[in-house]
């Protein structure tokens, strides 16, 4: 089919790929005319395993194309996808003005019928209002459907989500797009739920806000384990082995972040409010989350009593594992708690050493995590990258002055830190 994404952030891109990676003809635009000559030219403005290959293989063979022309991909697509950025504002909800300037540019090119797909993340009735700014803004009087379909891909496994949904949804208004929109989907085998176009927009907030609460209520147990004495990974794998309950998402930590989590929340908190519901258990869900931050920040000042002067080096500035992204990342705000007490730091992290340069001013960026521990007083670990976990801790517990290890990501044995004659201080455990 011919399909047109507009905007080539995490979700537009990578939806643009895998599209043209099973077979369907894709434009992919942006307004932002330098990353569009990047990704003409083979280069890839966001880390994301996978991506890269795609994006230049499609390319070559011809089925992914990139333009800053919104009527240019209208003009050339029976689908056009809308996932532009949908950002908190400073009351927690959603500035759509994004989606809005999209839809009046789609009504501009509208020349013939086409179905627009909302993909971005949008207030329950977003659809509605797309609907009705298309339909005042189009000069000519030309069918179109809208039509939400969330994503529920999350980075660092975003080609492997979208390549294999558990589910795909669709909201309509009428079934006319349908059979178009099952096309769209028919190569990626997954299951298919068609609804209405509200049910789909919350469909999106109520999963992510979830996910939030199953993290939030894992790291409530945390807080008990450690009063307790009992260990939360056990607990969470207790009670994972429950169908209905699942181990996923049961990672207690120093918090959950990203460019997701927290704005939906907010959003969907608003939303509610909007409706005359007061969603106060989201609103405990944020403060749990808070409060994870604040115990982990208690829990090094601590152990080390004064910070100032002291050296710290942290692992991990993403938001999580297999990214470079750092927006509302938990490591980064530790970072920033941890220099307010005066602490220096050394920090290190795979991929978002460079996108943490420009919001962390005087830290050390060091590139080899084996050498971070130098002159180190304690190492913090604030993202789940897997290599950490392949740290070598004899030369760690060498190199620092004082083998004091503080984990918000539970990625080493608490058994075997003690062996190594560690200080060892995780979550929950
Ligand atoms: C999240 C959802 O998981 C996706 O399904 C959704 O499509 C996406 O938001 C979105 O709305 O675009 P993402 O924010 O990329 O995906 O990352 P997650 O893997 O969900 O992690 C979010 C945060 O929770 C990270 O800071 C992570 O470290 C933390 N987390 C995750 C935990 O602290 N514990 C866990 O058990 C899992």
């Amino acid at each position: 089919m011919k399909l047109t994404i507009i905007g080539t952030g995490y979700v537009g891109l990578v939806t643009g790929a895998c599209f043209a990676e099973v077979g369907h003809q894709v434009v992919c635009v942006d307004n932002d005319v330098s990353k569009v000559e990047l990704l003409r030219s083979g280069g890839i403005p966001i880390y994301e395993p996978g991506l890269e290959e795609l994006v230049r293989k499609n390319t070559a063979d011809g089925r992914l194309r990139f333009t800053s022309s919104t009527a240019e991909g209208v003009e050339k697509s029976e689908v056009v996808f809308i996932a532009v950025a949908t950002p908190p504002q400073d009351d927690g909800s959603v500035d759509l003005s994004f989606i809005e300037k999209v839809a009046r540019e789609i009504a501009a090119a509208l020349t013939n019928y086409k179905i627009v797909v909302d993909k971005s993340t949008v207030p329950v009735k977003t659809g509605e209002k797309v609907a009705e700014t298309i339909k005042r803004y189009c000069k000519a009087r030309v069918d179109f459907d809208v039509v939400s379909n969330p994503e529920f891909l999350r980075e660092g496994f975003a080609v492997e989500d979208l390549m294999k949904p558990d589910r795909i949804v669709i909201g309509v208004r009428s079934q006319r797009p349908v059979p178009a929109m099952k096309n769209v989907y028919a190569p990626f085998n997954a299951p298919i739920i068609v609804t209405d176009i509200n049910s789909a927009e919350l469909i999106k907030h109520a999963s992510n806000s979830f996910l939030a609460l199953k993290i939030s209520y894992i790291n409530a147990i945390s807080v008990l384990c450690e009063a307790t004495g009992a260990n939360v990974q056990e607990v969470a794998h207790g009670m994972g082995m429950d169908e209905r309950i699942g181990r996923r998402f049961l990672n207690a930590s120093l918090g959950f972040g990203g460019s997701c989590f927290p704005k939906d929340l907010s959003a969907f908190v608003k939303i509610a409010e909007q409706e005359g519901c007061d969603f106060a258990l989201l609103k405990e869900v944020q403060k749990i989350n808070a409060s994870q931050m604040d115990r982990f920040v208690k829990k090094i000042v601590d152990t080390l009593w004064v910070l100032k002067d002291k050296t710290i080096g942290v692992l991990g500035l993403a938001f999580k594992q297999n990214t470079d992204d750092i927006r509302m990342s938990p490591a980064i705000e530790l970072c920033q708690r941890l220099q307010k007490e005066g602490a220096i730091l050394r920090v290190h992290d795979p991929k978002a050493m460079e996108k943490a340069s420009a919001v962390l001013k005087n830290v050390i960026f060091v590139k080899d995590m084996n050498e971070l521990a130098d002159g180190c007083d304690a190492l913090v670990v604030a993202t789940e990258w897997e290599e950490f976990k392949k740290l070598d801790l004899e030369r760690a517990r060498q190199a620092l002055s004082h083998p004091i290890l503080f984990d918000g990501r539970n990625l080493f044995d608490p058994a075997e830190m003690e062996r190594l004659g560690f200080i060892y201080k995780s979550i929950g455990r």
